[in-house]
């Protein structure tokens, strides 16, 4: 049986094979109550996030969770996999979002931990066991989700910097001045938003794609009049001394909207090298550049034509890399790739996978790279909660 919410994973936690009953998730598709006193809405799984965005907004409320797939993405999915997205710098990954939990085991039986509290220390917290489980622990039917005060406008900049460090000292100024919101802070290195730009009718004299990386900031405000003055001020005091290179400030919603589109629209590069090798990487924020200057001449060692585009959501130090490849890549090379990207994260305190998921596709990378004693416990977990193997079977684990 293989649960299904907006079917936009990238790691193939959805897929299923001609023997799969699929449970499609979709029809629990009701917001049941939004509560402004508590900040909790009470969803159902197959919401869609920008659904909860919408109801929430009503109350002056937000969920404080977005990503490029908010369309589609459905809030079981987005608990499956433990979405992270644009925000997580800000107010945590889905788990942080999560207050309570309905989920339908294997066996039939409901756990049912609809708490709306912040405050449980009742002994262990079960509901984390399924939250990044990728339905393999048991389908996830409903959540109470923790909503934060809604920030009416927000103004969109796109800056050039030369490297990660220079834009964490961008982002480190936003978040250290009062009374600035600093929405987003995303990371393009110049491969990636030349293709995009170039692709969405950009060109040199609009942005400043001449930089090694884009960095687009998004800073929230009552208005926004008050919310671009903040960003161009901010950005006039330290454009010297923290070697800005160009930049632009959306001047209206219309131009922050399409200049988003350079960062999130991502399936360009698909279009560009259809099933392209994609990878999904946390990297600790001091270590990020030295980690992307290596990657280029290592991947080049195994393929001369290999030249990433990498991107993401620098804040939090989650990089996304695809390949300029289409895919698959035969499993020899795939390998070497994976050991190029994951290897070093282990000792640096990064993860291989950083927003995604295990699913189908890294799976051997989780059996090369998750701690061993952690595997051990997965699998008994597994096997203590679907002794069968009947949910998601062959995906992040299989039971002892
Ligand atoms: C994004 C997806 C790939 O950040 O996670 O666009
Ligand atoms: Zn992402």
């Amino acid at each position: 049986m293989v649960p299904q919410g907006g079917r936009t994973g990238l790691v193939g936690g959805a897929i299923t094979d001609p023997d799969s009953l699929i449970c499609d998730l979709g029809a629990l598709d009701r917001i049941e109550e939004i509560d402004p006193v508590t900040g909790v809405a009470v969803v159902q799984a197959g919401v869609t996030l920008s659904a909860l965005q919408e109801a929430a907004r009503a109350f002056g409320l937000d969920p404080a969770i977005d990503l490029a797939a908010r369309g589609s993405a459905t809030v079981g999915g987005l608990i499956s996999t433990n979405a992270g997205g644009i925000m997580a710098f800000r107010a945590g990954v889905m788990r942080h979002r999560v207050l309570g939990l309905e989920v339908v085991l294997p066996d039939g039986s409901i756990f049912c931990d609809l708490t709306r509290v912040m405050k449980t220390s009742a002994g262990y917290d079960l509901k984390h066991l399924f939250i990044g489980a990728e339905g393999t622990l048991g389908i996830a039917t409903r959540a109470v989700i923790k909503l934060e005060p809604l920030v009416p406008a927000r103004a969109t900049a796109l800056v050039g910097v030369d490297n990660a460090a220079a834009a964490q000292r961008v982002v480190q100024y936003f978040l250290s001045r009062g009374g600035m919101s600093l929405r987003a802070a995303e990371i393009m290195w110049r491969r990636y938003a030349q293709t995009t730009s170039a692709a969405l009718g950009f060109d040199h004299d609009q942005l400043p794609l001449g930089a090694n990386c884009l960095l687009a900031l998004e800073v929230g405000g009552d208005t926004f009049e008050a919310a671009s003055a903040a960003l161009e001020s901010g950005l006039a005091e330290i454009y010297d001394e923290d070697g800005l290179k160009d930049g632009v400030v959306a001047s209206s919603m219309q131009q922050a909207d399409r200049i988003w589109r350079v960062r999130e629209d991502t399936e360009i590069l698909y279009r560009l090298h259809p099933q392209a090798p994609s990878f999904d990487v946390s990297v600790p924020g001091g270590a990020i550049d030295g980690y992307v200057e290596r990657l280029g001449p290592t991947l080049k060692a195994i393929d001369p034509q290999l030249d990433p585009y990498i991107f993401g959501h620098l804040a939090d130090g989650n990089l996304h890399i695809v390949l300029n490849v289409q895919g698959p890549l035969p499993t020899p090379v795939q390998q070497r790739v994976e050991d190029v990207l994951y290897a070093p994260l282990g000792e640096l305190g990064g993860c291989f996978s950083a927003e995604h998921g295990i699913g189908l596709k890294k799976r051997a990378a989780f059996e090369r790279y998750a701690d061993p004693v952690k595997q051990t416990l997965s699998r008994a977990v597994k096997g203590l909660l679907d002794p069968k193997g009947l949910l998601n079977p062959g995906k992040v684990v299989d039971p002892f």
